[in-house]
């Protein structure tokens, strides 16, 4: 008998002999519980293919050669055997690759719950409702719904009266503010202020058409004062605004389709397009709304907005 066989049969004994020791320990023991004995038949026939059919694969080792035929590469004199794919790989292989598109396109992924995704659609329910009980609201009931918008969305920065808090925030009664006409003149602007991407030019972009010289400091303040006050008055404020300004804002400053935003007063549409972009300008960062609010919400608060400085 070889050394293996014999150990072998070593393990195999020991084995036999744990799973007695624990089984007859139990509840019922061996004797008599047909349940247990069968169980333990079970046992004996495992441990006893395990222990064999691992003695035949160590032997193998042992004494196999390899035989077939060998790939025309190797590496440092370790080469490779021509096989075939095994069959069962092959199906696996091509069964994963189906699986994987399946689960990727109708399975998880894509076609999966989404908790997002489940937000806005309650969203989208929520405003659909909205829509059809306050959609057909105008008028002063509408600035009357802008103003309980803008008391429980704006007022933390902008101030209960719209002031903007000692220049926190934009004041909302006044179009604009000198300083912020010189800063966009200076930085130029680029909020989408007209609902889309339409940057105004900084300073080194402002020619008079006139002169055809770029504006000066002098001229820069005069136009702001000039735009601050409500593009009303004459001298010089009015002389650099129809020659630099004008060709994009209107002559009258009411602004143009597409091209360049009223800088008279507030409009319901500005109003939406702030709160769609946001704005970064002299003040500091208007946080955007887009998805804060709805439609009907941006209209009224628009609405809202453009009555205060009337
Ligand atoms: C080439 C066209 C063009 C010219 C010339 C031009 N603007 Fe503008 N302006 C624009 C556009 C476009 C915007 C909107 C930019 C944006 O979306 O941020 C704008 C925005 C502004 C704003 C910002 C309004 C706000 O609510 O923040 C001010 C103020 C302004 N312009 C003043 C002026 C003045 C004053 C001049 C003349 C010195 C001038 N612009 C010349 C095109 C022009
Ligand atoms: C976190 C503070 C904050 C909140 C909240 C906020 N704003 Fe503003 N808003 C600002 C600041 C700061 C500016 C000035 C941006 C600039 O011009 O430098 C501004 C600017 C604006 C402007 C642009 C004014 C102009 O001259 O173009 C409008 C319009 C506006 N806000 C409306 C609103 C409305 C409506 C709400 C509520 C739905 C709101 N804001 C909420 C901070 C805020």
């Amino acid at each position: 008998m070889n050394k293996l066989t014999l150990w072998g049969i070593i393990i195999t004994v020991a084995m036999l002999l744990f799973t007695y020791i624990s089984v007859s320990g139990s509840e019922g023991g061996l004797h008599g519980d047909i349940i247990n004995q069968l169980g333990v038949a079970g046992a004996v026939a495992l441990v006893i293919i395990t222990v064999y059919v691992v003695i035949g694969y160590v032997r193998q080792m042992q004494e196999k050669t390899a035989d077939g035929q060998l790939a025309d590469e190797q590496w440092d004199g370790i080469g490779e055997y021509l096989n075939e794919v095994p069959t069962g790989w092959a199906i696996m292989f091509l069964g994963t690759m189906i699986w994987g598109m399946w689960y990727f396109v109708a399975g998880y992924p894509v076609n999966s719950y989404s908790s997002i995704g489940e937000y806005n659609k309650d969203v989208a329910v929520e405003n659909a409702k909205y829509e059809a009980q306050y959609g057909s609201i105008t008028g002063d009931r509408l600035v009357e719904m802008g103003e309980s918008v803008f008391l429980a969305e704006c007022k933390v920065c902008h101030g209960l009266t719209a002031d903007g808090i000692d220049g926190k925030a934009a004041n909302l009664n006044h179009r604009i503010a000198a300083k912020s006409v010189k800063y966009t003149i200076l930085h130029g602007s680029n909020n989408a202020l007209l609902g889309m991407e339409m940057p105004m030019p900084d300073r080194n972009g402002l020619f008079n058409a006139n002169s055809n010289a770029l504006i000066t400091d002098a001229q820069i303040d005069a136009v702001a004062t000039y735009v601050a006050n409500g593009l009303t008055g004459t001298g010089d404020g009015a002389d650099v605004f129809a020659g630099t300004c004008a060709s994009c804002h209107g002559p009258d400053g009411a602004g143009i389709e597409f091209v360049a935003p009223d800088l008279r007063a507030f409009t319901p549409k500005l109003v939406v397009n702030v709160l769609n972009h946001g704005k970064k300008a002299a003040i500091g960062t208007m946080p955007s709304f887009a998805t804060k609010l709805n439609s009907k919400q941006k209209e009224a608060v628009g609405a809202y907005i453009t009555s205060l400085s009337k």
